[in-house]
């Protein structure tokens, strides 16, 4: 069975069985890659318009959705608010339905505001997916994060230990996944500096762990996440000297439990939550996500309904 999806805002509202679509047509598209080696075209998306609006930075969102577009046959609009009509006063939403005027169908939005890309999913005729909104959600990351553990761990990840470490508080990628995985069966455990979330309250309703050896000792995952600075009050985020001594990884952290596993969504300050040699070590997931991101982006657009 392969259900169809309507648009992509929230991980909340994805059923298992519109999960499951989105995961099996990515393990297709990613075997069929394996077996034709050259670029790979499953054209079920010819003659429709896909706008990438991302009004914050992106690399790897937005090249995998460009990417995943063209593999499927449409033809991507690369909508810059940065030098658009918005510097005279037009608004995200006037924007967006000015570009659907033209004719576009499916619109691929990165926004700083929470729920903006529900609000546009609210006033538009045409198709929207969030490609992260504030600090909310970013349900692609999390889908391709959940893609990349079933691959790892034999599509069985009942009971399997993740722990997510760093700004939690900011990060609309853990918020995903938290989601997502759970779904699963996945136990959520979290790792962070006292003003990176809220522990008192604990509204993610996480398993609270105090220090990267608890961390690596109880978890078989360890999800890191960016320190989001521009998120962050001045004094909000402690020295990095004081960060990295509690809660950064190094290549040397590997040997103290051979299967442990470390992921990362990117982009990684590289000295602060993880050492760039960590890289290198076969259980370091973080290129694995990446290269999945093109997939599962190609099956949540082949399995919009359209
Ligand atoms: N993981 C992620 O969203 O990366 P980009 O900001 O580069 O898209």
């Amino acid at each position: 069975m392969n259900a169809k999806i309507k648009n992509l805002i929230s991980s909340e509202h994805l059923s298992l069985d519109e999960i499951n679509s989105i995961l099996v047509k990515a393990l297709f598209f990613k075997e069929k890659d394996k077996a034709v080696t050259s670029n790979y075209f499953y054209k079920n998306l010819e003659n429709k318009l896909i706008a990438l609006a991302f009004f914050e930075p992106s690399t790897r969102t937005k090249l995998s959705f460009d990417i995943a577009s063209k593999r499927i046959g449409a033809t991507v609009i690369d909508f810059s608010p940065f030098n658009s009509s918005q510097s005279k006063g037009e608004t995200t939403l006037e924007t967006i339905k000015t570009i659907e005027a033209m004719g576009v169908n499916i619109f691929v939005i990165r926004h700083q505001n929470s729920l903006e890309p529900k609000l546009i999913q609210d006033n538009i005729n045409g198709i929207v997916i969030n490609a992260g909104d504030g600090t909310n959600e970013h349900p692609s990351q999390g889908l391709l994060d959940l893609f990349t553990l079933n691959e790892k761990f034999n599509n069985n990840l009942n009971g399997l230990k993740l722990c997510l470490i760093g700004d939690i508080k900011h990060s609309r990628v853990a918020h995903s996944n938290i989601i997502l995985l759970r779904k699963y069966g996945v136990e959520i455990y979290g790792l962070a500096p006292d003003n990176l979330y809220d522990k008192i309250n604990n509204p993610n309703n996480i398993n609270i762990l105090d220090n990267i050896d608890e961390a690596i000792n109880k978890c078989d995952v360890l999800m890191f996440l960016r320190i989001q600075k521009e998120r962050m009050n001045e004094n909000e985020f402690p020295s990095i000297q004081d960060y990295k001594k509690q809660y950064s990884f190094t290549l040397n952290d590997f040997d103290k439990k051979s299967n442990i596993y470390v992921m990362h969504p990117g982009p990684v300050n590289y000295g602060v939550e993880l050492d760039n040699s960590v890289l290198q070590h076969k259980n370091c997931l973080i290129q694995r996500q990446v290269k999945n991101g093109v997939y599962i982006r190609m099956s949540i657009l082949s399995n919009l309904d359209l």
